[in-house]
Parts: structure tokens; C-alpha cells; sequence
């Protein structure tokens, strides 16, 4: 596993009973230290007693300890007569399945388990309650007594090689990291449209031809004018290293689920062998993100081209389940395609929604034959889904709660709380991602089971799983960075136990995890929003206030801008204030430095700094960022991320901004978003009113629109109006389009 996880400070820590919280993560369900009284177990080495210890744990032991920066660990042998306390294991029955139990004292620690899997589990959480303290050179674990089981038996996390490729010491540096997080399943999305990763021996072309690309597309995939880097990229999983992988999980207790995608998603291979597609044209393997329109054929020869394929992955990969995507496959080929015309016919299905649900149920009949179960994303419930098949909610929890209702199995994964590839900050020094906004709060707050679903139904939710879309993700360090800490909140929704108020959980985070992670030179999110500090923006007289708001009294933040803030020190009573400028506006570039990073802001000083806005118009609640959005100086970000912005659900908009005073203004500056992959738009025009109570109407063209406009004025109403309805050809056509607002710039 390389050395990654060499190295690791381990914190010198003295325990005091008293204070102890549970350092394990996710939290046990039962975590109760011992009285003060009872001395910490302490041991210059760690020596493990043999005896009823699975055997497949023996040989991964030391692997684990390595993760918690412990590089030795002993074995008792029969006539070992050191002094040192044992760390001894017993096996239990009847109890909770997959439970187990630690028992922490001066004289040795006992781990009781049910199963190969929850012993693993003790020992993770083992290593986690265990520190180094370095003057007395021993390890030491608070006297205390543990016991523990999951809620959920699916807690996945998922992995996108096809965007962009990761190496097999990747992906066991990943497999490290979720195990000692307990998750058990890895989803590995071995195919798609920019690559084809599986070795199949049947279709060398599949890898020579499909797992390459020419090109791929630079910065977001809805920046135009498009750029391209056109290095030759690609890579793929030979058999052999897959199996060294499956056993490496396996061994970690976690079971590699396979993703191969069809109908949809399937250009890379369409590209090897484009006789099973509907048109039989040859295109190359596309390096631009998103959804296309050339799909497997339903025709005969291309079910049992996958099938063969489906016959090598299922020598692979043990799993129960085998993922077949399904998701996101558009019928425009299907449409015009002589097979699948006469296809449908034949089997007198009513629309291609039928067709797929044909094409889903011939992959799960084949499965099934094979002691396999289909699983799919949620659109396989579109055009009735066969039984025993599983669905994978990810457009929301809708689909997931239907397929329960039907009694389908179900994996919970909806973009509003597992998808990692979203940003998990506000700040714009963020690393650009595919949009979205699931912070980590949000994260944490993911239930499995919805309030839908009744208590016969709720145990069709086998659990969730984050997913990992590496569009935007190009190298193992950005990965890490979009994983952790997001994934240990999830651990810890998925784990279930006694979830603690989210403050508790990030304490426990921000001193035991963190710096295990970044000790052990993990690339992890470690921002100023998340560990130090917040900001918040407050109204005062002709301008805003910038506070921060600290998590303890010992933390500030120092502030230097270009423009002489430099140096100011703030701590919880000070605030930054930010004056409207009596003449030109000027940007003011802020940097703030905490104890543990870096984060830096532009705020436009301008004269509706701070201004009193009312939405004569409410915008729509999910997208109220509140009444200073639009005047605290700061753009709305871009990429949009679904926050900083104030987004309106009717192409009638009207605002009114109070000034405070008469003001002379000599025009504004407006910002809209012009995102119509997410139906928004921009207004078509401005009628602008002030003190004179004479309208004037203006276009706007652009995301920033500049007006010259020279009054003196302290209302300023400004009504927008939008298209009618997206026009054709465009997403969402027909339907009302948004308009999403940020800064009103007062010149
Ligand atoms: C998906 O995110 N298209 C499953
Ligand atoms: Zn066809």
C-alpha cells in the first residue's frame, strides 16, 4: 500500500478520565469510560493474543495498524511471558449479528465479535481509541468499554475510473481509507462513455480501442468557448489486477460491487465495437462530459455481446449484486432504429420507456440464472422493473421509495446529500467542481430511510452511499479532497449508533481525525469554513460588517487585504467593517489566515453596500440566500454552486433597493447567472424606476450588465422580465425558466 500512511503524528495526549469523549468514528452505539479511578490501559508494545482471532485478520492486522501510524504490532506466542497487558479475542454467540464488544482496562483489552466482519470492525475502532504518548513511550487506550453494531448493511462508497482513471495502489489506498471509516462496499463504475476499464478476453478492442480518448475537455463542460487538452488518455484494469483488488477488499471486509453501464453511458465501447449500437457509425471515445445519444441497440447481437462481458465480470467479482447503470439513457436511436422498432413490436411494448425495462429485464433474467442479482440506478423502474432487481436511488429519494414500496431492495444515494462530487464549501477558492452545494453538515444530516416509507417497507433500504463522479476529478489528491471528511459524516449516518449533535461530531473530527489524515499526508478538505471560523455578513450604517463566528474563544483570524487592512487581528468581539466609498468603488482583495489554513474573499465596495432590499417578488425558498446577498459586496460564485445567489422560480421579478439616503448614483451594474443546463436564464430586460418616478427599460445581454444611469436617488425599483418559456431544443423547453440574481452593483 506505499507509504502513505507512515509517518503519522501521533498526538501526545494524557487522558483525564473525566473529559474523555468517544474518539471513534463513526460513533459506537454504546461508548462508556470507566471512573476516574481506573487507570488507562498502558503498553510499550502492542501484543495481540492469536487465539480465536480469525485467521484472515491475522495477516491484515498489521496493514491496519500501519493506518493509525502503529508499525509494529506482536503476536503473544504460547511461552510469552512478558509482562505486557494483552489485547485478547473471544468469540461470541447469539448476540447482535455483526456486533461486537471492547473492553479497555490497565490489566489487557478484550475484543468480543460474531463474525470475521465486526471483529475487523472492533479492531478499527481499537486503533482509533488507542494513542502514543511519546515521553512514556507507550501506547495508551482510556479504561473503558465499547459495544457496537451497524445500523445499515450497505454503506458504499462509489468510484468513477471511467472519467478519469485511477491506478490499482489508488484505488487500495482508497479501499484502506474506507475501511477504517467501516463502509463495506465498494461500487466500482468500471465503464462509461469517456472509458472502458475492464480487461474482457472475449473484446480485446474494449480496452485497446476503448479505453483510450484523444481529448478531453477543459474546465467546466458548460464554459464556452470549449477548450481541449489533447493528451492521449486512458488505462485499464487488467483481470489479474482486478482480482488482487476484490481480494484485497475482501480482506478489508469489503465487497467490490462491479458497475458496467448499459443501455446508456456506453460510448467508449461503441467505440470498439459499433455494431451494437443502433446506427453501426464509428465514433471515437468522447472526451466531453454528459449524456449522448448513441446507446447500446436492443437488438438480439448486442444483449448477448454484454452477456458475454457480464460472463467474465461475474468470474471477477463474487459480489451478490452486479450494477448494470441504466441510468440516464436517451431513446432518440431506439426511436428511429429498425431493430428496435420491430424489437418493440414483436414483444408489443407501448414506448421505449418498455424497451428498456426489456433490455434491464434480460440482463437480470441472465443474472439470476447465475445466482446474481441486477441492481440498477433508479431509472430501471421506469417501464416496470423485474423482481429481485435493486434499485440505486440517486435522482432524489422518489425512486427509492417507490422501488421499497414495490418491495425491491434499495440503496440510497441522492444527489442532495451523497453526491462528493458537489462543492463542500462556498469559498471561491474552491477547486472546480460539476455544481451543487453538500457541505459537510448535510452530509451528516443524511437518513436513509425516508419518512415515506412505513416500518414493513423501511427494511427494503439496505442503506446509501456516496458517489464519486470524477469528471472534475483528475487526480488522487482531488479525490481525497472531495472524500474526507464528507465520508466519515456518512460512516457515521450509515453506521447509524447514537448520532451525536453535528458540533460533537466535528469536535471529535477536528481532534482525533483530521490531524490523523493529514499526518498521514492525505489530502483532505480542511478549510476555514469547515475547521476555524465562519463569516457572516451584518447591515451597518452605509456598509456591512464582516464577523466571524468561532467555534472557541481561543481562535481569531488575521486579515490583511491590499488595501490596508493589513494585520488586523480579530477574535470574536471584533468585526471588519466595510464603508460604502464615497466616490470610486474599489475592489478590496482580503485574505485570512487561521491556525490551520488559508482562505481569501473579493469584496466590491460600492454605494448599495448594505442597502435595505425588499423582494416585492419572494424568491423561491429553497433558493433565499437572504435580503444582504444582493449588496454584501461579493458575486455570486461561479461555477454556481446552488448558494450565494438569490433564484426566482417566475420570469417576473421585482426588487426594490432603499439606499438609506438620497444618493447620487451614476448607474448599476446587475448579475445574473446564465446556467440553462439548469434552467436558468437570463432576464430579457430591466425597467428601472426611481425618485423621479420615470421608467426606463433596458436589455440585458449579458451576466454582468453595466447602465449608465445618473440620478440622485434613494429608491431604486427594478422590475426584471424573462422569457416566457425555455425555448425548444434547450433543457427543460416549455417550461418556466429561472433567473438567479447576485450583486446589484450601486455606482
Ligand atoms: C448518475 O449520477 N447519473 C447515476
Ligand atoms: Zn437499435
Amino acid at each position: 500500500m506505499g507509504n502513505l500512511f507512515f509517518g503519522v503524528l501521533m498526538f501526545l495526549t494524557t487522558y483525564s478520565i473525566a473529559q474523555i469523549t468517544c474518539p471513534i468514528l463513526p460513533k459506537p452505539v454504546t461508548f462508556v469510560p470507566a471512573s476516574d479511578q481506573n487507570p488507562p490501559f498502558r503498553s510499550e508494545k502492542l501484543v495481540f493474543n492469536r487465539l480465536s482471532l480469525p485467521a484472515k485478520l491475522g495477516h491484515v492486522m498489521p496493514e491496519i495498524a500501519k493506518l493509525y501510524g502503529i508499525n509494529e504490532v506482536f503476536w503473544k506466542d504460547s511461552t510469552d511471558n512478558r509482562p505486557s497487558p494483552e489485547i485478547a479475542f473471544q468469540p461470541l454467540t447469539g448476540a447482535y449479528p455483526e456486533s461486537y464488544a471492547i473492553s479497555v482496562s490497565s490489566t489487557g483489552i478484550r475484543i468480543s465479535f460474531t463474525s470475521e466482519a465486526s471483529c475487523f470492525h472492533a479492531l478499527q475502532s481499537l486503533f482509533q481509541l488507542m494513542t502514543f504518548n511519546k515521553p512514556a513511550n507507550s501506547y495508551e487506550a482510556p479504561s473503558c468499554f465499547v459495544k457496537d453494531f451497524p445500523t445499515f448493511s450497505w454503506r458504499g462508497l462509489h468510484l468513477d475510473v471511467a472519467r478519469h482513471f485511477f491506478t490499482v495502489e489508488e484505488v487500495k489506498k482508497y479501499l484502506d481509507l474506507m475501511s477504517m471509516y467501516k463502509f463495506n462496499v465498494f461500487h466500482w463504475h468500471l465503464t462509461d462513455d469517456q472509458g472502458w476499464r475492464i480487461e474482457i478476453k472475449q473484446y480485446p478492442k474494449l480496452t485497446s480501442i476503448g479505453a483510450w480518448r484523444d481529448s478531453t475537455v477543459e474546465n467546466h463542460y458548460a464554459t464556452f468557448p470549449r477548450t481541449w487538452n489533447t493528451q492521449h488518455y486512458g488505462g485499464y484494469y487488467t483481470q489479474d489486477q482486478i482480482k488482487e483488488i476484490v481480494a484485497y477488499a475482501a480482506q478489508r471486509c469489503i465487497t467490490v460491487v462491479p458497475e458496467i453501464e448499459m443501455p446508456g453511458h456506453a460510448r467508449a465501447a461503441l467505440a470498439a465495437y459499433p455494431q451494437y449500437s443502433c446506427t453501426g457509425k464509428q465514433q471515437s471515445v468522447p472526451g466531453l462530459w454528459g449524456v449522448f445519444d448513441d446507446v447500446f441497440c436492443t437488438k438480439d447481437s448486442s444483449l448477448i455481446f454484454l452477456q458475454h462481458i457480464l460472463d467474465e465480470v461475474l468470474t471477477l467479482f463474487p459480489s451478490t449484486y452486479i450494477h448494470v447503470g441504466g441510468d440516464e439513457v436517451p431513446k432518440t436511436r431506439w426511436k428511429t432504429c429498425p431493430n428496435c422498432q420491430t424489437k418493440k413490436r414483436i414483444l408489443g411494448l407501448k414506448d421505449e420507456a418498455e424497451l428498456q425495462s426489456y433490455f434491464i429485464g434480460q440482463m437480470d433474467q441472465y443474472l439470476k440464472k447465475r445466482g446474481r442479482n441486477l441492481m440498477g440506478w433508479d431509472e430501471i423502474l421506469e417501464g416496470g422493473l423485474s423482481p429481485g432487481a435493486a434499485v440505486m436511488s440517486w435522482r432524489g429519494t422518489e425512486g427509492g421509495i417507490a422501488a421499497a414500496k414495490e418491495g425491491h431492495f434499495v440503496v440510497m444515494s441522492p444527489g442532495s446529500h451523497c453526491y462528493f462530487d458537489h462543492y463542500q464549501s462556498k469559498s471561491t477558492s474552491e477547486p472546480l467542481a460539476i455544481g451543487g452545494y453538500t457541505p459537510l453538515e448535510k452530509v451528516y444530516d443524511f437518513h436513509p430511510i425516508p419518512k415515506e416509507l412505513s416500518a414493513q417497507e423501511a427494511p427494503f433500504i439496505l442503506g446509501g452511499q456516496a458517489n464519486l463522479w470524477t469528471e472534475y476529478i483528475p487526480t488522487f489528491d482531488q479525490l481525497t479532497y472531495m472524500t474526507y471528511p464528507r465520508a466519515i459524516a456518512l460512516s457515521q449516518a450509515l453506521w447509524g449508533g447514537s448520532k451525536a449533535p453535528y458540533e460533537a461530531f466535528e469536535e471529535v473530527l477536528k481532534m482525533h481525525h483530521i490531524p490523523r489524515l493529514i499526518g498521514a499526508d492525505l489530502n483532505a478538505y480542511v478549510s476555514l469554513s469547515f475547521m476555524k471560523p465562519s463569516i457572516k455578513f451584518n447591515r451597518i450604517p452605509n456598509g456591512i460588517s464582516l464577523g466571524f463566528e468561532f467555534k472557541d474563544s481561543s481562535e481569531s483570524v488575521v486579515v490583511s487585504s491590499n488595501d490596508g487592512y493589513n494585520g488586523i487581528w480579530l477574535d470574536r468581539r471584533k468585526t471588519l467593517d466595510v464603508r460604502r466609498p464615497s466616490k470610486t468603488s474599489q475592489d478590496h482583495q482580503l485574505t485570512f489566515f487561521s491556525p490551520c489554513c488559508a482562505d481569501s474573499l473579493t469584496l466590491n465596495a460600492h454605494q448599495g453596500l448594505g442597502a435595505m432590499i425588499t423582494y416585492i417578488t419572494p424568491p423561491n425558498e429553497r433558493y433565499n440566500s437572504g435580503d444582504l446577498t444582493l449588496v454584501d459586496g461579493q458575486f455570486g460564485a461561479r461555477p454556481w454552486r446552488g448558494n450565494q445567489w438569490v433564484g426566482f422560480d417566475t420570469n417576473s421579478v421585482t426588487i426594490r433597493i432603499d439606499l438609506g439616503k438620497k444618493t447620487k448614483i451614476r448607474g448599476l451594474e446587475l448579475g445574473f447567472l446564465q446556467e440553462p443546463s439548469s434552467w436558468i436564464h437570463l432576464p430579457e430586460e430591466v425597467a428601472i424606476l426611481t425618485d423621479r418616478n420615470q421608467q426606463n427599460t433596458f436589455k440585458i445581454s449579458a451576466e454582468r450588465t453595466s447602465i449608465k444611469y445618473r440620478q440622485k436617488t434613494q429608491y431604486i425599483l427594478l422590475t426584471f422580465k424573462g422569457l416566457e418559456a425555455i425555448p425548444a431544443g434547450m433543457p427543460g423547453e416549455g417550461n418556466t425558466p429561472w433567473i438567479f440574481a447576485d450583486e446589484f452593483v450601486v455606482k
